[in-house]
């Protein structure tokens, strides 16, 4: 299939998304970035749009796709009904980084909703996604545009890797500033619950749904399979690098003695290495920065949670590109955007810590 890339900045006007907005009502599917990753977008009342998108990304189809609005009013036609909640929680987060769970009107097909009697709703923030939705003139499903299962894209590069030939469109409009999908929030139970953690943190819900929980598998440390996921999506290997990511937690300068011996032992042995570390260590790795096959990213200060969240997926990209068969990489404080950053890392290392912590 042939892909058009098409270049659109910020400041866009409606007709710059106009053959784009004509594509999605034709049932194609154009990539665009939002504010939290890039989306992969399809009609999302049609439901061969939809069998379209599992496809390209390799996705289970019992994994429900994110609908994307541009106007409050566009909610009323796809839920049954909106609790006062979900009012409070749309004028204070959107347009934002925020999804929401409630209950499906009939208008929407079940191939979108993954088979589920319930709908995620999200309005982004960023000026393409509005444009585009609102040029469309029909709610567009947007999952991460990704290979399912690989980190996910937050430059139009990283859509390119992995879609490139299996979509109709995929619009550069740089890059998406958060780094990190939207916050999850399942207002169809009692208390609501937050099934994926994001820039809007439990801290910030929890100001207006004060009973507000995370569900179990989030605050996840460890694998264990008697903790299901209540989002389907979160309970597959997800966001994961080729190479075999290890997380190290403990005091930062054991973390960093044992990054340095583990990734020394690996290189001996022939393997590319890679290590993610903040800036606050990673002059602890300047012994063995120039040994070949290792590749060290910088990924900014520990104190400074939205940078580490922008380049995370990033990073992590950056490592299948350079081949890294191993990556070592510190923890992070799990406080705030801390909690998404390790709930997508831990993820990605599939639960494999390593805890330096004397207990
Ligand atoms: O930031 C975002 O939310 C991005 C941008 C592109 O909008 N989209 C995104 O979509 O991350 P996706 O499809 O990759 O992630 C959707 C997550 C999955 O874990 C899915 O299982 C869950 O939301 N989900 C969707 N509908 C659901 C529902 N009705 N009930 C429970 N979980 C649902
Ligand atoms: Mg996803």
């Amino acid at each position: 299939m042939e892909t058009i890339i098409k270049k659109i900045g910020l400041d866009c006007k409606p007709e710059d998304l106009k053959e784009a907005a004509e594509y999605i009502r034709s049932g194609k599917l154009v990539a665009f970035p939002t504010e939290t990753v890039y989306g992969l977008g399809g009609n999302a009342f049609d439901s061969t749009a939809s069998s379209r998108i599992y496809a390209a990304k390799g996705r289970p189809s019992d994994n429900p796709l994110i609908v994307h609005i541009a106007d409050l009013k566009d909610i009323e036609p796809l839920v049954k009904e909106i609790p006062s909640e979900a009012r409070q929680l749309a004028e204070k987060f959107w347009p934002g980084p925020l999804t929401m769970i409630l209950y499906k009107s009939d208008v929407v097909p079940k191939e979108t909703t993954g088979g589920l009697d319930t709908v995620a709703i999200r309005m982004p923030s960023h000026p393409i996604a509005a444009a585009l939705r609102k040029a469309s003139d029909v709610p567009i499903s947007a999952p991460s545009s990704k290979t399912s299962s690989l980190p996910s894209t937050t430059k139009a590069e990283h859509v390119i890797e992995d879609l490139y030939g299996k979509i109709d469109m995929i619009i550069d409009g740089g890059s998406s500033d958060i780094g990190l999908e939207s916050t999850i929030v399942d207002l169809t139970v009692k208390p609501a619950l937050i099934l994926r953690p994001g820039y809007i943190t439990y801290e910030m819900l929890k100001e207006i749904i004060p009973d507000i929980e995370y569900d179990k598998a989030v605050l996840k440390r460890q694998r264990d399979d008697s903790i299901v996921a209540k989002a389907p999506g979160m309970k597959y290997r997800h966001y994961a690098p080729k190479g075999e990511l290890t997380i190290f937690e403990g005091s930062i300068k054991d973390v960093s003695v044992a990054v340095k011996k583990a990734a020394e032992e690996k290189l001996k042995e022939g393997y590319k290495v890679g290590i993610l570390t903040s800036d606050e260590l990673a002059e602890e790795y300047s012994s063995i920065s120039f040994e070949p096959g290792l590749k060290i990213i910088k990924i900014g200060s520990r104190e400074d949670e939205e940078t580490i969240a922008a380049g995370l997926f990033d990073s992590l990209r950056s490592f299948d590109r350079a081949g890294s068969d191993y990556i070592f990489a510190e923890s992070f404080d799990s406080e705030n955007i801390g909690q998404a950053i390790m709930n997508r890392m831990m993820k990605a290392a599939g639960y494999h810590i390593v805890s330096l912590t004397v207990s």
